[in-house]
């Protein structure tokens, strides 16, 4: 490197120097981005003070090249452009020296210099200093000169505060960008701990009705075994009374006593399924044959009263046919009722079938675990009053009911639940207290 000569060129004063740094002090604290300063610096700072030109190089963060990213003079000739952007490896050249050594340097005369790399036009003194934050060279301010000997220490002593204003400002900067991004890292994690104890609520919730069905089937089911012993010798003793008792008085209290005993055990009947102790005889159906059968018979469906949306190619499935019955006669009740609830929403049951493939990627849980795999999906819906979201984790409960003393006992679907479970599947609802209701019965496709 070449000391300058005493009759330097560049010429800065110090009256106009000062203002300028203070200048430079006070706008630092406005300026938002290090694009914004690397321009502001070469533009308003090092513009002023007579440099002719004025380059700013950022380097990389492995630190192995510098880009120019900022200029004034000859590379700037309007608004933020450089002309034909350098890019300089460390080590390379004068600018890429002064990078690997973080030393500024000044030569006096480029044509005697062979690290010198011509930019634009071709200088005669260069001035190169480093923007250092911490152990890092950050970027580079250069300024070129087309005479010989136009930098000494006055513009060295410049260029070094600038730089070294330059650097605390990027220190700065990437200070509330990590703050910046530990507020952004804390709201995220603040997020997932929220998503979790929600799934964590959800599945416990799950758990706890999966277990309250399970001790409720379990009660309820020894219950009726017991009262179903008891039934069974009540109703055979009556049926022994028939031929002693006299007609007249006794004989309809006799009957009274009779039909009480088969209300009994409808009611048992509904606690055995929901506890899945019905006797079930499957057969291999086509569930379609069944329904088209079940709804063109009047006495259990009026006319007109369903719509029927069949699938074709529906896999065959297992059923008790006639316990299916029930089943159906409980789900169409169900869907009246709720409809003369709501009267005037287009009164309208609907009964689709269609295959289905149960996976993992379901939606949502359904009321009771269901294996992956092939299923016939039977759909029941109405346009009645719908179910309100918390009351659908109860419906299912034995004896829950919404319906006036005498009119429900609310086993209709606890058995349909424990039929559907007995026989391989499971039951869901979809509910909308505006729209009406949809249960979807899973029978395993055979
Ligand atoms: N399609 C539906 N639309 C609206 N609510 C329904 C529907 N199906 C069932 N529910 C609600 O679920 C409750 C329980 O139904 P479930 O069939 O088990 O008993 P129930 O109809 O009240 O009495 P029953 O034992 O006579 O069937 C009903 O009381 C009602 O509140
Ligand atoms: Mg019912």
């Amino acid at each position: 490197m070449q000391r300058r000569n005493n009759d330097r060129q560049a010429g800065i004063s110090e009256a106009a120097t000062l203002r300028t740094l203070n200048a430079f002090a006070v706008d630092l604290i406005t300026i938002p981005t290090v694009e914004d300063l690397f321009w502001y610096v070469a533009q308003n700072v090092v513009g002023p003070l007579s440099f002719v030109d004025c380059v700013i190089y950022q380097a990389n963060d492995e630190q192995t090249e510098l880009v120019q990213v900022a200029a004034m003079g000859e590379k700037n000739p309007f608004g933020r452009s450089i002309l034909n952007p350098l890019k300089i490896p460390f080590g390379s050249g004068i600018t890429g020296q002064v990078a690997k050594s973080r030393t500024p340097m000044i030569v006096d005369d480029l044509s005697l210099d062979e690290n010198y790399i011509s930019d634009t036009s071709c200088a005669r003194s260069e001035i190169c200093v480093p923007i250092v934050c911490g152990n890092r060279v950050v970027g580079i301010i250069d300024s070129e000169h087309p005479k010989k000997g136009a930098f000494g220490p006055a513009e060295l002593e410049v260029l070094i505060t600038i730089a070294a204003l330059t650097a605390a400002k990027l220190e700065l900067l990437a200070e509330a960008d990590r703050s910046k991004q530990r507020y952004h890292d804390l709201v995220e994690a603040h997020a997932e701990l929220s998503r979790e104890a929600t799934n964590r609520k959800a599945l416990e919730a799950e758990l706890f009705n999966a277990r309250k069905m399970e001790a409720v089937g379990r009660l309820t089911g020894r219950f009726a075994h017991e009262f179903n012993n008891l039934m069974t010798v009540i109703s055979g003793n009556l049926e022994f009374l028939e031929h002693d008792v006299p007609e007249g008085g006794p004989r309809e209290t006799l009957k009274a006593a009779q039909d009480a005993a088969a209300r009994g055990g409808v009611v048992i009947d509904s606690m055995l399924a929901f506890s899945q102790r019905t006797r079930l005889s499957p057969q291999r159906v086509d569930l379609n044959d069944i329904l088209r059968a079940y709804c063109a018979d009047p006495k259990k469906v009026a006319q007109d009263e369903v719509v029927m949306i069949l699938g074709e190619g529906l896999h065959s499935v297992e059923l008790d046919p006639e316990v299916f019955e029930k089943v159906m006669g409980n789900l169409l009740g169900n869907a009246r009722d709720a409809m003369a609830a709501a009267p005037g929403r287009g009164d309208r049951i609907a009964i689709s079938t269609r295959n289905t493939v149960h996976d993992l990627s379901h939606q949502r849980p359904l009321s009771t675990n269901l294996a992956a795999g092939n299923y016939v999906r039977l759909s029941v819906s109405d346009t009645g009053v719908g179910i309100t979201h918390d009351r659908l984790h109860q419906i299912f409960d034995p004896f829950f009911t919404t319906k006036q003393v005498g009119e429900g006992k609310g086993l209709g679907l606890s058995m349909v639940l424990g039929f559907m479970q007995q026989s391989g599947g499971t039951v869901d609802v979809v509910s909308d207290a505006r729209e009406g209701s949809v249960f979807h019965l899973y029978f395993p496709a055979k």
